[in-house]
């Protein structure tokens, strides 16, 4: 039997999961169920990713150990999968000990065959990707990716012989065209390969920076890269080296990515796995980003899609549907409701959602709801049986070559054809004329149509695939189903089966008035949303609060006597306040990339005082400094006139 191993990235538990993990998660699940209709045997794997300098900084700004942190931020992604009807097998968590283990034996094995040296090295360090860059990597002095400043750091540290591996990696590229795909992505990835030499890979941060990481086999001061501990989760899941699932499922894996990890998985993996003295998996597939209104989805402007909000609004099988449908996997896409719901009423309402209603509704009509035995087959039919075998052939090559779109867009011309023959064979004249033996052929054609239409809608929408198929009357077990022997079966519905009375699947749906506006009115909606967003992570209105609950904060007027950049944080500032206490306070404050720290001395600030005291990357932070976040900046919060330092406000 043929495998199927397909994998998700691990996603890093420094923020809540969105649109975009969805979407990949969402793909692979749609792979993977395609692949068992296929006839294959399959393993689908997701997970979470939580060593690294992000989650340590995600967990510090959020006043929890980086365990507490991960243990919670996790259990959300393992948590929403179900509720998106993802059927992976596994989800490995990079903090497992099973991970740990492998991570730890194929350091110490690579180590042993001598492909990692100990050296020292100076780059321009961002804490956001955790990469060093070099000088040419960088736009304008900036991380091309985050547009902050790096910041230089030299160390000692362990290195990984990559570039010994450059000529073996681009030969099996060349050798095998779609080890990455669709193929710009492979050209993208051969460019950088042939540019020039590839660098090795600095692999390992000292314990002095970093402690929430993997321990070196090898060398107890240091933790490795996260990226070097992250990838190996695709083996370890399996039980590399000598558990069953490895032997079974690699290398037959397929793994799923968008465009933003391409290089760690197209460069560093490989040849990885090559020192490793594991086979190469089998592809590489790399998808497009999705947008929202063009422009980069991200918690800072407020416009990040909730996977789980989509699903209530409009059911989960339309948005799975959309996901698949809207997107040309490799290239980015647009997200807006406007275009799920356009395609929810069109595609789904209308062309689906009528065939079921119109076919089960007239076989109750004029047959009682049972499925009535077929006479003899008409030119007609045997032309729509023709274009049903074509749109499923489309549909089969389609999706296997991952082209989600063409290849429901590939099996709506059988609906549509569908629709078409409803008009063209008109049964309710059959009906008036007695005509039943061909009345019976035609109600027979469609349904049995319809029935192969829902089982390839299943790894799309398995939850509305199964109510079709049960409409039909038969109880859907992916074990009897075989996509290819489709196009060639007929005959499988059974007659005098009883059929359901009515479908309704895809109710119509409008889309909310608010969604409806002009868009300069969405835009200045928007803008609102921002504003009063700034240090709420939740868009929900702010609850009410007693006076009581007020008089608990002890806000007060300071004189800011001096400021430091904060030697670890690029974003922060270390601020000395005369808060009328004894001693001046340090409040460390995101206001670097807005002010100079010269520019806040002697200046006065709002201050709340009795926040409790927290370390924000092991700075003391004793209260807050209260500024509001503009469009283009940071305004700070100040009295109208001078007032003595510890003035409360009131
Ligand atoms: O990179 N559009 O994790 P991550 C489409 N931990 N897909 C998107 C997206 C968008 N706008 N935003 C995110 C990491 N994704 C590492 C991976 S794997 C060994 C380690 C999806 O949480 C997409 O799959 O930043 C992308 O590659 C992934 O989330 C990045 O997830
Ligand atoms: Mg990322």
């Amino acid at each position: 039997m043929q495998r199927f191993y397909i994998t998700t990235p691990i996603y890093y538990v420094n923020a809540k999961p969105h649109l975009g993990h969805a979407y990949t998660t969402t793909v692979a699940d749609s792979l993977n169920r395609f692949h068992k209709l296929m006839g294959e045997e399959t393993y689908f794997l997701t997970g979470t990713d939580e060593h690294g300098d992000k989650i340590v900084q995600a967990a510090e700004s959020n006043g929890q150990t980086p365990q507490e942190y991960v243990d919670v931020i996790s259990k959300l992604f393992r948590d929403l999968w179900p509720n998106m009807n993802i059927s992976n097998n596994d989800f490995i968590r990079t903090t497992e000990p099973r991970h740990k283990a492998v991570v730890q034996q194929i350091l110490q094995k690579v180590y042993d065959a001598g492909d990692i040296y100990f050296g020292e090295y100076g780059g321009h360090y961002c804490f956001g990707c955790e990469r060093f860059y070099t000088e040419k990597e960088l736009v304008d002095g900036l991380c091309p990716d985050h547009l902050t400043k790096p910041e230089y750091i030299a160390e000692k540290n362990y290195f990984f012989k990559m570039s010994k591996y450059r000529d073996w990696l681009l030969d099996h590229i060349n050798k095998h065209p779609d080890f990455i795909r669709p193929e710009r992505y492979r050209n993208e990835v051969v460019s950088l390969l042939e540019s020039g030499e590839l660098e090795d890979l600095c692999i390992s941060r000292p314990k002095s920076r970093l402690t929430w990481g993997i321990e070196l086999p090898f060398d107890a001061d240091y933790v490795t890269y996260v990226w070097f501990d992250a990838l190996i989760n695709y083996v370890a899941a399996l039980g590399w080296p000598d558990g069953e699932k490895f032997k079974k499922f690699w290398p037959a894996a397929n793994h799923m990515v968008a465009k933003d990890i391409l290089k760690p998985h197209a460069i560093f993996w490989p040849t990885m796995l090559k020192a490793a003295g594991i086979e190469p998996y089998q592809h590489l597939n790399v998808h497009g980003y999705w947008l929202v209104e063009d422009t980069k989805m991200s918690k800072s402007i407020g416009n990040v899609v909730e996977p789980l909000a989509m699903k209530d609004a409009y059911g989960l099988d339309a948005f799975r549907y959309f996901l698949l449908r809207e997107m040309s996997f490799g290239q980015d896409s647009s997200f807006s409701e406007k275009a799920l719901v356009g395609r929810l009423n069109a595609d789904l309402a209308n062309d689906l959602g009528n065939l079921f209603n119109r076919t089960l509704s007239m076989t109750h009509k004029y047959f009682g709801g049972k499925i009535p035995r077929p006479d003899v087959e008409d030119v007609v039919d045997a032309e729509i049986k023709k274009i049903g075998q074509d749109a499923m052939q489309s549909f089969q090559d389609f999706f296997t070559d991952l082209k989600f779109s063409r290849a429901l867009e590939g099996l709506w011309e059988l609906v549509r054809g569908l629709n078409k023959y409803i008009d063209e064979t008109a049964p309710w004249a059959l009906f008036k004329e007695k005509n039943t033996g061909r009345l019976s052929t035609v109600i027979y054609v469609l349904l049995e149509n319809m029935r192969k239409i829902a089982v390839h809608l299943w790894p799309v929408m398995p939850e509305a695939s199964e109510r079709m198929l049960e409409q039909l009357g038969i109880t859907f077990d992916p074990e009897k189903i075989n996509l290819p022997k489709e196009l060639d079966v007929w005959g499988l519905l059974e007659s005098d089966a009883m059929v359901a009375e009515t479908s309704n699947l895809f109710p119509r749906v409008d889309l909310p008035e608010e969604k409806a506006e002009t868009k300069a009115e969405a835009k200045s909606a928007k803008k609102d949303k921002k504003a009063a967003k700034k240090d709420d992570k939740t868009a929900e209105p702010v609850p009410e609060i007693d006076f009581e609950d007020f008089q608990k904060l002890d806000l007060r007027v300071g004189t800011v006597l001096e400021a430091d950049k904060h030697p670890e944080a690029d974003r922060l500032l270390l601020v000395k306040v005369d808060t009328g206490d004894k001693e001046p306070r340090q409040v460390v404050a995101g206001l670097a990339d807005y002010f100079q720290p010269d520019d806040l001395v002697g200046r006065q600030v709002v201050v709340v005082a009795n926040l409790k005291p927290r370390k924000l990357r092991k700075q003391l932070s004793q209260g807050m400094v209260l500024a509001v976040k503009t469009d283009n900046g940071m305004e700070l919060l100040t009295p109208t006139g001078a007032v003595p330092p510890g003035s409360k406000v009131s």
